[in-house]
């Protein structure tokens, strides 16, 4: 018997392996008669999708239960249902704190617990209260996706590979709420990633909270590396461009800059944060490398690949940074160079050790500290993307632009790139000869009728 159509909304806050998460969701609800909207008001099952990373992610994920709560009571008044879900790393966090501030949620689940949403549902469904899961082991979710659909939509796709963390850096939530590090295995990956290419996916960015750490199955009884994973992925037939995200200096091995420098398909982007220039600050937070190492692995990798376009994250206002680190941080920058950079104020995130720590920076010096990065950091993404003007750049075309007859595509940098052509050429990269740059991206034009 076909299941009655119900719809789901997902609103997914924070990281890509969210987004991820957030489709992996709504591929396991698709059997059950869920179909997707993308609104909550005609929602039969409504999730959040949370992130805990920084700031008052909690508090914003209680008002945004406060605004559902008055569609569940109005939909119910119409003799209707709709169910409340938190998921993600709020979820993970905060457990049965959820469902006691907060009545209206019918499900918590943290980001191991999302194969067994069926079964959540179900005992929701059979009578139970709110239902709280927090603690399933990641094994049981990889071994459970492999059987999963994907929402092929597309020519760029998401792969989770890893996920979870062992660095504990102290200012960091990950460890606690994504669990230990884990590794999908080889042949899992494989198959997913063989079925997107046969959805027409041509670039696939690799996930996980430590990606480079990965260290999966190869069903022989060894464990491979990431370099070995990229180097079999992109044997697949169709599969054109592959990334990775995120890494850490500490796990940049030999043979992955040696990938870098010998696989065509692996682009020249790379997303290797340091979060500060300052070797007391870096101690603090248990980065387990000083920022020499980190200039020194730099220069290893562009020795490698000498047009690699290299992107970070920056935390400024550590506890105890003085103003003689923040100017460490920013030489770091104008030392090496970012395509592009992601910049935060520090936030104390409860249970990690750096929320303890005795000298907090007041919030004014923060926001100072953080306006002047960012505008060193602007200023070198400018300057990148000035240098691109009469270059050729593969262009992997994407979807449609704003305006009829214009397609948007990505550079190998991650630049969106606008030019003029069909939709029936989506999916293909074009040679584009860069003639313009906007704030954040470039325009050119292709010459071959393609
Ligand atoms: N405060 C500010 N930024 C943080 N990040 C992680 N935890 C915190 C925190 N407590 C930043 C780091 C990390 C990125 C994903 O988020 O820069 O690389
Ligand atoms: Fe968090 Fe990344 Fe450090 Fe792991 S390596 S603790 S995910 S910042």
């Amino acid at each position: 018997m076909e299941p009655a159509p119900r719809k789901v909304f997902v609103k997914t806050y924070g990281c890509q392996m969210n987004v991820y998460d957030s489709a992996r969701m709504r591929d396991v609800l698709a059997p059950l008669g869920y179909s997707e909207t993308t609104t909550p008001e005609d929602a039969d099952l409504v999730i959040l999708n949370t992130c805990h990373i920084r700031e008052k992610a909690a508090e914003k994920v209680y008002s945004e239960i406060g605004r559902l709560r008055r569609l569940k009571r109005a939909r119910a008044e119409q003799g209707g249902e709709m169910l409340i879900a938190v998921a993600g790393c709020v979820a993970q966090a905060e457990g049965e704190e959820i469902v006691r501030r907060a009545p209206s949620v019918d499900l918590v689940f943290g980001p191991q617990g999302y194969h067994r949403l069926p079964q959540l549902l179900a005992r929701k469904k059979s009578g139970e209260g709110p239902v709280v899961e927090t603690e399933f082991p990641a094994e049981d979710k990889f071994e459970t996706l492999r059987t999963g659909q994907l929402a092929g939509k597309g020519v760029a796709a998401f792969l989770t590979v890893q996920e979870g963390c062992d660095k504990f850096c102290t200012f960091c939530v990950v460890p606690y709420t994504r669990g230990a590090e884990a590794s999908r295995p080889r042949e899992q990956i494989m198959a997913e990633a063989r079925r997107l290419a046969a959805q027409g996916v041509r670039e696939i960015t690799l996930l996980g909270q430590n990606v480079n750490a990965y260290h999966g199955s190869d069903g022989g009884g060894r464990t491979m590396g990431l370099a070995g994973l990229v180097a079999e992925l992109s044997s697949i037939p169709g599969i054109e461009r592959l990334r990775y995200t995120t890494s850490h200096p500490r796990d940049m091995t030999e043979d992955l800059i040696a990938a870098h420098a010998g696989n065509p398909k692996l682009m020249p982007y790379l997303h290797l944060p340091v979060q500060s220039g300052s070797d007391t600050i870096l101690k603090a937070m248990n980065r387990g490398h000083t920022a020499a190492d980190y200039m020194r692995l730099i220069d290893k990798i562009r020795r490698a690949k000498p047009d690699i376009a290299m992107s970070g994250d920056f935390i400024v206002g550590f506890p105890g940074e003085t103003e003689k680190d923040f100017e460490s941080t920013l030489q770091i920058i104008r030392d090496t160079g970012y395509a592009s950079a992601f910049s935060f104020k520090y936030s104390p995130r409860p249970g990690t050790p750096a929320a303890d720590m005795a000298v907090q920076v007041p919030e004014a010096e923060k926001d100072a500290r953080l306006q002047a990065l960012q505008k060193l950091v602007t200023a070198q993404q400018t300057a990148f993307n000035r240098q691109m003007v009469g270059r050729t750049l593969p262009v992997l075309l994407e979807k449609p632009g704003r305006d009829p007859g214009q397609l948007v595509g990505k550079s190998p940098y991650l630049q969106p790139v606008h030019v003029s052509g069909g939709p029936h050429l989506i999916g293909m990269i074009v040679d584009a000869h860069i003639t313009g740059v906007g704030s954040n991206s470039l325009s050119g034009h292709y010459d071959q009728a393609v």
